[in-house]
């Protein structure tokens, strides 16, 4: 702090008290402003909390000086006064990408095979604006609720920020049915972000970086006048869930948004048939530096809802729609340094450091070297001119080097045979590109990389434990498992001390683990941070084996390679043997699931819900032979969606086998277990009868 050291307020006299507490009204009324309403702390949170004791001692001594607009009289201002959280009834996802015609030809030719159809699709091109997508509640028509995307499972209730965006409806013109989701983004023109950074300039408040986080930061305002303040604007391109049907096609959909009072990217068109996209997409790419606002692509969807629906998701991507993002950026540089970084799985994967090069209107300093072999294919050595390469949010690539300007004694790159990190041996497995450290839990950083891991938002989610933070508990030695963070806030008062903390912060720090204590088995599983366990293959587990207890009894048991249990865990669609190789490895170590054992101590583990608890809820399902109209994805999708758990082995925990045409010993076992048999008919009868 810049002050004088405060008299003691012991010795303050009335007339004295009564201006510093004036005056320290005013100061924290400013840095209260800063914080809550810029998003941009003036002071640390211990400097902060000082100043507020201050007042605290005084006014308990000068009790009739106490003046009306004290900081202690505020309320509803503590900085933890978040969003509340909404659920979303139908998760917001996100969008795969392509950046050329094969493979947006590709991802057409894979949605008709899942649909077993010939014809090409018509479809929508819709400019792809980087904003921030919210979803949109009416009920009889009155907007009710808007919260922003979060994880795609839960996000922020933002309404009353929402209900100040003039292009967004408060009231839908015409008929709409009793209750409608309606999804679109919110974002900011290139001008009016020019000219939001100009006023924020003038009147010292906070410059964003771009257009996106312009409008995420004016629309993430604890008060929403603020938010009417700034210049927003919104397209609306989607659906969420609707209480009746409301257009047959998506280019249908889009002119009934139009007539209820949204705005729809007027540029958005309906294709007849997905050989216009090139085309489409050239002309969006040319046009694109004349548009009022940044886009980095075109998003193309199927425009039949009904096939939308039959072709539904994969993970956390649509089968009909795609991204078709704009060719990468380029840029050249220096390779100042080649580092070697430590995941949390032990791969040492080389990062490229470079000069600043701006690529495409982003700073970028390093970039991926991937592995030794890609640092051998390139010959990159440091001090080389390198190409590197920025596409959408991926991180940048090195491409190649400019071998002309290669300096006199630059020497090839030896890669590290131990970690930089631990000095544990490294090893590259036979067949693999990657060298791994083979300290294990034993290495620093891969402990700090799975405790990141385990608290960032596809995992636990933990507000305030990004890097930073891990690494400063674990090298306090306050966090050494995941268990250890549920321990923290016994430490509280310790951590408030610490530089840079204060008792606000600590105190946010708790709340953000506390409320994680409940905590659904797919998310649990994910954090754990196994190899080739990412969110999809996460939640797979979790509805198969439903609860945590189930779920680690059987991966203690498939730890042997030829149990049953094994065979069931690769007998589970999309987990293959790598994948259940990578289980068994994981749970095989004593201390692993020691760490499993005292992390689920801490915690409510809720059970998976088995697809929404649909007709084939509990039900196992396998299907053999050909179908005559349903492609095998298609069918393990309708079946999942009803709830059904898909395996490849018929046993006698089989509820159903559905054969087609050359079905082979599986229809054979399945008779001789005495397992229900029904070829398609019997299945979508099955389907539309316990419906
Ligand atoms: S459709 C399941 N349409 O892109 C369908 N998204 O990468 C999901 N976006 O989260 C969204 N323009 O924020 C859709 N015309 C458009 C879009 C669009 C921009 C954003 C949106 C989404 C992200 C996915």
């Amino acid at each position: 702090m810049t002050q004088a050291k405060p008299q003691p307020s012991g010795q303050l006299d009335e007339a004295e008290a009564a201006r510093e507490l004036a005056s320290l009204a005013a100061e924290i009324a400013k840095y209260d402003r800063a914080y809550h309403e810029l998003d941009a702390p003036l002071i640390s949170d211990a400097e902060y909390d000082a100043l507020r004791r201050r007042n605290d001692v005084i006014e308990k001594r000068f009790p009739h000086l106490v003046r009306p607009d004290s900081p202690s009289r505020r309320v509803g201002m503590a900085p933890s006064a978040g969003f509340a959280k909404i659920v979303h009834r139908v998760p917001m996802l996100s969008l795969g990408n392509v950046f050329a015609p094969e493979d947006f030809a590709d991802f057409c030719d894979r949605a008709r095979r899942f649909l077993g159809r010939g014809a090409p699709f018509a479809m929508v091109g819709e400019p792809k604006i980087d904003g921030l997508s919210l979803s949109l509640t009416y009920e009889d028509g009155a907007l009710s609720r808007a919260g922003t995307r979060g994880d795609g499972t839960e996000g922020e209730d933002v309404t009353a920020n929402v209900r100040t965006i003039a292009a967004i409806p408060t009231k839908l013109k015409g008929k709409a049915p009793a209750l409608i989701e309606i999804r679109g983004e919110v974002f900011m023109t290139k001008a009016d972000f020019l000219a939001l950074n100009a006023t924020q300039e003038k009147a010292s408040g906070k410059v964003f970086a771009n257009p996106r986080n312009a409008a995420a930061g004016s629309l993430r305002q604890l008060d929403p006048a603020i938010t009417a303040s700034r210049p927003l604007s919104f397209f609306a391109y989607a659906m969420g869930e609707a209480s009746e049907a409301v257009a047959a096609t998506h280019w249908e959909y889009l002119q009934r948004l139009r007539h209820w009072g949204f705005v729809v990217n007027p540029l958005s068109r309906h294709l007849g048939a997905e050989t216009d996209a090139p085309g489409f997409q050239d002309e969006m790419a040319m046009r694109r530096a004349d548009l009022a606002y940044d886009i980095d692509g075109v998003v193309y969807k199927i425009d039949d809802l009904a096939l939308q629906t039959r072709l539904g998701f994969v993970g956390r991507e649509p089968r009909w729609a795609i991204a078709w993002k704009f060719p990468a950026e380029q840029a050249t540089t220096k390779l100042l340094d080649i580092q070697i970084q430590v995941g949390r799985t032990g791969a040492l994967t080389p990062v490229a450091v470079l000069e600043s090069v701006n690529v495409g209107g982003v700073l970028v300093s390093r970039a991926t070297l991937h592995n030794e072999d890609e640092i051998k294919r390139l010959d990159v050595r440091v001090g080389d001119t390198v190409r590197i390469q920025r596409a959408g949010d991926v991180i940048p690539q090195v491409l190649g080097i400019v071998a002309e300007a290669r300096p006199a004694g630059a020497h090839p790159f030896r890669f590290p045979r131990h970690c930089p990190v631990c000095g544990s041996h490294a090893v590259r497995a036979e067949g693999e590109v990657v060298w791994r450290c083979s300290g294990g839990l034993t290495c620093p950083a891969q402990v700090e990389e799975r405790l990141i891991h385990f608290a960032s938002r596809g995992a636990f989610d933990i507000e305030g434990m990004g890097e930073k933070s891990v690494h400063e508990f674990h090298a306090l030695g306050w966090i050494r498992s995941p268990a250890d963070i549920f321990r923290l806030p016994a430490r509280e008062d310790e951590i408030a001390q610490l530089e840079g903390w204060g008792e606000q912060s600590a105190a946010n720090l708790v709340r953000a683990i506390n409320e994680r204590r409940r905590i659904g088995l797919a998310r649990f599983i994910y954090a754990l941070g196994i190899r080739r366990i990412g969110a999809a293959n996460a939640r797979l587990l979790a509805r198969h084996y439903g609860d945590i207890d189930t779920f680690l009894a059987a991966m203690q048991q498939a730890v042997a390679p030829e149990s049953e249990a094994r065979v069931a865990v690769t007998s589970i669609i999309g987990i293959g043997p790598a994948i259940a190789e990578e289980l068994a490895e994981f749970f095989g170590e004593e201390r692993n699931v020691r760490a499993v054992r005292a992390l689920a101590a801490e915690l409510a583990v809720e059970p998976e819900e088995v697809s929404g608890g649909g007709v084939l809820a509990g039900k196992t399902v396998v299907f053999t032979g050909t179908l005559p109209t349903l492609s095998r994805p298609e069918a393990k999708a309708m079946a999942e969606r009803h709830g059904a758990k898909v395996t490849d082995s018929v046993s006698k925990r089989t509820d159903y086998v559905v054969i087609g045409a050359d079905a082979g010993s599986k229809a054979r076992k399945a008779a001789e277990l005495g397992v229900t048999v029904l070829d398609e008919e019997g299945f979508r009868a099955l389907l539309r009868d316990t419906a």
